[in-house]
């Protein structure tokens, strides 16, 4: 599998890493149902041995839930097999179980400590802050993650999240080495400015929901959306509800023809419009059984060619269109 070198770090990682939110569970505010966790190891194990290089988990995904099956299938695979593994710090849980944002000194360094022990590993690869919140803590927690670097306990530290300026300030202290954005054909906010932007200052992008949660997969019909119960947030999410949600489906069967005269699903296609772009090292894939990452693998093998794009593209403004004749959108963050 092609690998790309992240930023300006030793790290090449491949074009497909393997995201882990929804393996967390559906015992959260930002949870995804329920998950056999040997099914979620065996997706781990399979992405491994089909190739993937790396993993991408959070210690907030089901109260480190994520974390801890991520660890037992760093076990199963061994230490000569074993991935990358890249986390994130800064969301944590409240007592009445709501999850917010912490980033002082004390609070950071206790959870790497807690994410070193859930994954069994002496070193966290890539150490991230998970969101840039609260604002004025953001310089502690990039100092506390330069020191954590110092002791040896995390590799490489990168952010999730951040917008330009943030990164500015950041780099000034230590260089980022990753950025972790949202980037989809649902979701493309970051492609003029933060892509260009971290291609010139040299910050890996490693982009996050590439088949936007699920929905780019041509699998989720309205029924499906309809039945997501309460312990899955994306019964919440206003992409997966009308009237976004038409219009979504629609590009999806749009997509959908593309992808049937490329000889691909719509998954895989999705993932290799993300790819297309030369300042993304990786795109995370989310899995929760085998079957998923052995499809979603092989969207790192296509190549869009010019005519495939101005399809795409055309499909995107039809799309934006109908999107901005709606009124605004409420956001969520995890
Ligand atoms: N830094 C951040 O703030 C942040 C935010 C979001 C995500 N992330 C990271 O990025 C990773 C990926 O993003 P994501 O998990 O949100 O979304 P995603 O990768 O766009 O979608 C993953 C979901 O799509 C469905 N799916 C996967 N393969 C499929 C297939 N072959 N056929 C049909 N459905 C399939 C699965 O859900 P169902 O089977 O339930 O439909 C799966 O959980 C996360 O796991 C996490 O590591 C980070």
């Amino acid at each position: 599998m092609e690998t790309r070198r992240l930023g300006r770090t030793d790290l090449d990682l491949t074009t497909i890493g393997l995201g882990t939110w929804a393996i967390g569970g559906g015992d959260w505010l930002f949870g995804w149902g329920h998950q056999d966790e040997q099914e979620a190891i065996d997706a781990i194990v399979r992405g491994v041995e089909l190739g993937i290089n790396w993993i991408d988990t959070a210690a907030v995904y089901g109260e480190g839930r994520s974390e801890e099956l991520v660890g037992r299938a760093l076990k199963r695979l061994g230490p000569a097999r074993r991935p990358v593994i890249a986390t994130k710090c800064g969301r944590v849980f409240e007592s009445d179980g709501r999850v917010v944002g912490r980033l002082n000194r004390d609070s950071v360094l206790n959870e790497c400590d807690a994410s070193l022990t859930r994954l069994a590993v002496d070193c966290i690869d890539l150490y991230q802050i998970h969101w840039p919140d609260p604002a004025r803590d953001i310089l502690e927690a990039w100092e506390t993650l330069i020191e954590l670097k110092r002791q040896g306990k995390v590799r490489h530290i990168g952010v999730s999240n951040f917008n330009a300026r943030q990164l500015q300030h950041l780099d000034k202290l230590h260089p980022v080495a990753s950025l972790q954005p949202p980037y989809s054909l649902l979701a493309d906010d970051v492609e003029s400015t933060l892509l260009p932007y971290c291609a010139e200052n040299e910050i890996g992008v490693v982009a996050y929901s590439p088949m936007c949660k699920g929905l780019l997969t041509g699998q989720f019909t309205r029924r499906r959306a309809a039945e997501l119960d309460a312990t899955d947030h994306r019964s919440r999410d206003p992409k997966f509800q009308d009237p976004q949600l038409s219009i979504n489906l629609a590009l999806v069967e749009a997509l959908s023809q593309i992808a049937k005269r490329l000889g691909a699903t719509v998954a895989q296609l999705a993932i290799a419009w993300v790819l297309r772009r030369p300042e993304v090292t990786s795109a995370i894939v989310g899995a929760r059984r085998p079957s998923q990452i052995e499809e979603t693998i092989q969207g790192g093998e296509i190549v869009l060619d010019d005519n495939h794009l101005e399809a795409i593209e055309g499909l995107r403004v039809s799309r934006r269109d109908a999107l901005a004749a709606l009124p605004a959108a409420p956001q969520g963050r995890v």
